[in-house]
């Protein structure tokens, strides 16, 4: 019911990448050694061709170059704002749903790459804007970024479930979200409001007076409601945000929901929603594990409920199948 696989690099410049190389491009079945052409994903290309106009190899992937700060914004003891020029290649490409960059202060070791979500992409100016949450060793040498920072992209699989609302219009989607996952939301919303979509936003304002992100969803138009989401004791949802989305949910005719958390809020969330409207489309924000982003490291592996094993930095997958608790035992 809920199966699709799709490769959020396919038909772009970066296609094909390495895993055609080895033989396991995750659209093009004769790249992964089959003899016959089962392309269920076109997009505008045939990436077998594609291979074999590029003398059997991957095209040139992404590398680091350098950028300038332009602002730093302290918002919190753990919390930034980061303002940075780039070029009008980078700033047009990450104006999209999804968009995130590998960051890392200029000469430090490539382990050092921290996928960072965009939140705005000023096409005009070329700036883009970033919340980083300052937690280990890869942010803290972020935080050291004050002239110039070294980025790598653009990269789109920051959000999962796209399919459901890349094309949807004149319809009315609810996002519930919090800490930085509010960041990449806010993409999501202006791209959903340019397509007449009516956008009503949930947010968590955490140890923070009110959410980092609460003014751009008011100045793109959403309908913003601050409320505390999490029970810390049990770590379930609190009575006032399921109370909350009860009413949401009368008032509205939702297709779509965004949860904007970790892949632990995803899972009770999707899982509350989903008992009171199987029909409600999922979309979630993907900041777990990622390394590479290249689909080789193997670090942002998960499996869906059909035991399928996949590479979530590559793979566009549907949510409810990685989240939903088919036994429904999960404690929401
Ligand atoms: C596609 C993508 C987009 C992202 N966008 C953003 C963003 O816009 N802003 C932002 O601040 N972060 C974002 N992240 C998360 C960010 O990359 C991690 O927080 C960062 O890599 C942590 O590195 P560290 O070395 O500072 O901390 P670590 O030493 O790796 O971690 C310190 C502590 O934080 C926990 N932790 C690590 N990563 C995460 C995570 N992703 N979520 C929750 N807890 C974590 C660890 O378990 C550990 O307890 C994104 C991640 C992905 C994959
Ligand atoms: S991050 Fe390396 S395979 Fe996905």
């Amino acid at each position: 019911m809920f199966k699709f696989v799709d490769c959020i690099d396919a038909g772009t410049e970066y296609c094909p990448c390495y895993l055609a190389e080895k033989g396991e491009c995750i659209i093009c079945s004769q790249l992964r050694g089959r003899v016959f052409c089962d392309c269920l994903n076109w997009k505008g290309t045939c990436i077998y061709q594609e291979y074999t106009w590029n003398n059997n190899k991957a095209k040139k992937a992404r590398e680091f170059k350098e950028y300038t700060v332009k602002k730093l914004n302290m918002i919190r003891d753990d919390l930034i704002l980061m303002e940075v020029s780039v070029n009008p290649y980078l700033a047009k490409q990450l104006n999209n749903i999804g968009a995130f960059v590998f960051l890392k202060r200029p000469k430090s070791p490539q382990c050092f790459a921290t996928p960072v979500s965009i939140m705005k992409s000023d096409i005009k100016n070329n700036i883009i804007t970033l919340a980083i949450k300052i937690l280990g060793v890869k942010t803290k040498d972020i935080l050291e970024c004050k002239d110039k920072i070294e980025i790598k992209g653009p990269y789109w699989n920051g959000v999962q479930g796209q399919i459901f609302i890349k094309n949807l219009k004149n319809s009315e989607v609810l996002i519930s979200a919090r800490g930085v996952a509010a960041a990449p939301c806010v993409m999501l919303a202006n791209k959903l409001k340019k397509s007449n979509n009516n956008v009503v936003v949930i947010l968590d304002k955490g140890r923070s007076n009110e959410n980092f992100a609460k003014k751009e969803f008011l100045d793109l138009g959403c309908k913003v409601y601050d409320v505390d989401m999490i029970k810390y004791s049990n770590y379930t949802l609190k009575e006032e945000l399921k109370q909350l989305i009860i009413e949401l949910m009368r008032k509205h005719d939702f297709k779509v929901t965004v949860s904007g958390g970790s892949d632990e809020f995803h899972r009770l969330y999707l899982n509350f929603i989903y008992s009171m409207d199987k029909d409600i489309k999922f979309v979630t924000i993907n900041n777990s594990l990622m390394t590479c982003g290249e689909g080789v490291c193997g670090s942002c592996q998960l499996k869906l409920n059909n035991g399928q094993i996949i590479r979530g930095c590559k793979q566009q997958y549907n949510p409810a199948e990685v989240f939903i608790n088919i036994k429904g035992d999960v404690n929401i």
